[in-house]
């Protein structure tokens, strides 16, 4: 068992009868994840991804990596939503904070089409000045107006920089492989770039084992081998309706135990840095999965101690609708000492031979403890280290957990219709043809 769950500070927070309520309805849930999956009505090729995915496209992405890390000097991955936070968050928790400064070969890794604002190409187009560069534009759809707009910078940057045809082996699509008129499929076929493929019955927040996190994940080096071993164990564990040996659906049953107690918010928090994309991932996956027919849990990330001294005083103290789930990393990569000093004026003698996790986990300690007594519960999930069979681990961990309290909650954990409102709008105001009244 990779991650453990602990209930010290959040079984404060509910009685025996209020967790048995829900015992049944957590069991069927996880029946509906495998009765779905079996009658393929809904988009869960997820679930069982960890021992069912394509070996030879998975084969193919590690030579595409190999050949991608020698051949450019920065990697651009252009996508938005499920599109890019699973690599994203993937590549800072193997590599810390600083992975691009640090990376010893291989290329610096950045991501666009995120957003629409010009500032951050510019940006981004003056670091890829005088070097060599490979793009990954990456969409399911392939016809989303962010990574459209990026890509669009981006291949000009690439043809005009190689000319067409040395461009078509520096840019690497991965989208539906269903070839649809105006979608980037089409573009793919008629430019000749080489493709992945977004599996049909895997949506974008669930895909970061796919093509769309592997291969921007192995372009940073990381062993994806180990992740696909990590997320088939947490597979074979979860598969399991025993509540004391799965983890994963009393995750699933804890959040809605709260929720129905009044606790509309979950605050995913760490204490380590490199987990915030992680915190990102889990708000996409989390609140598009559950936020629609006027239900769910809102999702918020913060990384502590950094965000005790802002975001804390709410938590503490604002309104009681919170509860929190606290991701933790066991052992951290580096035991880092607290240096010794030849005087005490700043009155950290006490700290010294100690370690910095030893200062971090009392933080958390005093933290979980100030919250429980401030009304606000903490799910402890504890993964043992940062490596990517832990990642592999954490993401299944996290998809079924979603399903499963979709599922709960009685919502479609696996489509977004709201989020095609705001693109209405804008199309409208932008006066795209079709949309203009
Ligand atoms: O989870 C989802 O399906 C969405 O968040 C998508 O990932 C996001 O909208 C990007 O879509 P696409 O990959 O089609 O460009």
């Amino acid at each position: 068992m990779s991650m453990k769950l602990s209930k010290e500070f959040s079984k404060p927070f509910y009685t025996d009868a209020e967790y048995e309520a829900l015992v049944p309805e957590a069991k069927k849930a996880l029946e509906t994840v495998k009765e779905n999956y079996a009658k393929g009505v809904s988009p869960l090729g997820w679930y069982t991804l960890p021992s069912d995915y394509d070996k030879e496209e998975f084969a193919r992405i590690k030579e595409c990596a190999a050949k991608i890390r020698k051949m450019c000097d920065v990697f651009v991955v252009i996508g938005i939503g499920g599109s890019y936070l699973g690599a994203r968050a993937a590549i800072e928790f193997l590599q810390g904070n600083f992975h691009n400064n640090l990376r010893k070969d291989g290329p610096e890794i950045y991501f666009a089409g995120t957003s629409v604002d010009g500032d951050y190409l510019a940006d981004l187009l003056k670091i890829c000045e005088g070097k060599d560069i490979c793009i990954n534009v990456i969409s399911k759809s392939g016809t989303t107006t962010e990574p459209a707009i990026a890509f669009r910078v981006f291949r000009e940057l690439v043809e005009t920089k190689y000319g067409k045809e040395e461009a078509k082996k520096r840019i690497f699509v991965t989208t539906d492989k269903n070839v649809k008129p105006g979608t980037l499929k089409e573009f793919a076929t008629e430019g000749g770039y080489e493709s992945f493929v977004v599996p049909g019955n895997i949506g974008g927040r669930y895909s970061v084992l796919t093509a769309v996190g592997l291969l921007p994940i192995a372009v940073s080096g990381a062993d994806i081998d180990a992740m696909m071993a990590g997320a088939l164990e947490a597979k074979e564990e979860f598969d399991n309706f025993d509540l004391e040996k799965n983890i994963c659906m009393e995750y699933a049953l804890l959040r809605n135990v709260f929720y129905r107690k009044g606790k509309k918010f979950e605050m995913y928090a760490s204490y380590t840095p490199a987990m915030e994309l992680m915190g990102e991932w889990l708000k996409q996956l989390y609140g598009e999965s559950e936020g629609k027919d006027g239900k769910g849990i809102f999702p918020v990330s913060a990384i502590y101690s950094r965000d005790l001294h802002s975001l804390g005083q709410y938590v503490q103290e604002g309104e009681r609708t919170m509860f929190e789930t606290v991701l933790e990393i066991t052992a951290p990569k580096v035991d880092f000492a607290i240096p010794t000093a030849e005087t005490d004026m700043d009155g950290l003698g006490y700290l010294e031979g100690r370690n910095m996790d030893f200062v971090n986990k009392n933080a958390f300690r005093g933290t979980a403890l100030a919250h429980q007594d401030g009304g606000v519960p903490t799910i402890v999930l504890a993964l043992e280290k940062a490596d990517e069979k832990n990642f592999g681990y954490m993401v299944y961990f996290f998809e079924l957990a979603c399903a499963i309290s979709g599922y709960i909650l009685q919502v479609d954990p696996f489509n977004q219709p709201g989020v095609e409102a705001y693109k209405k709008n804008m199309f409208r105001l932008l006066g795209k043809p079709g949309y203009t009244n």
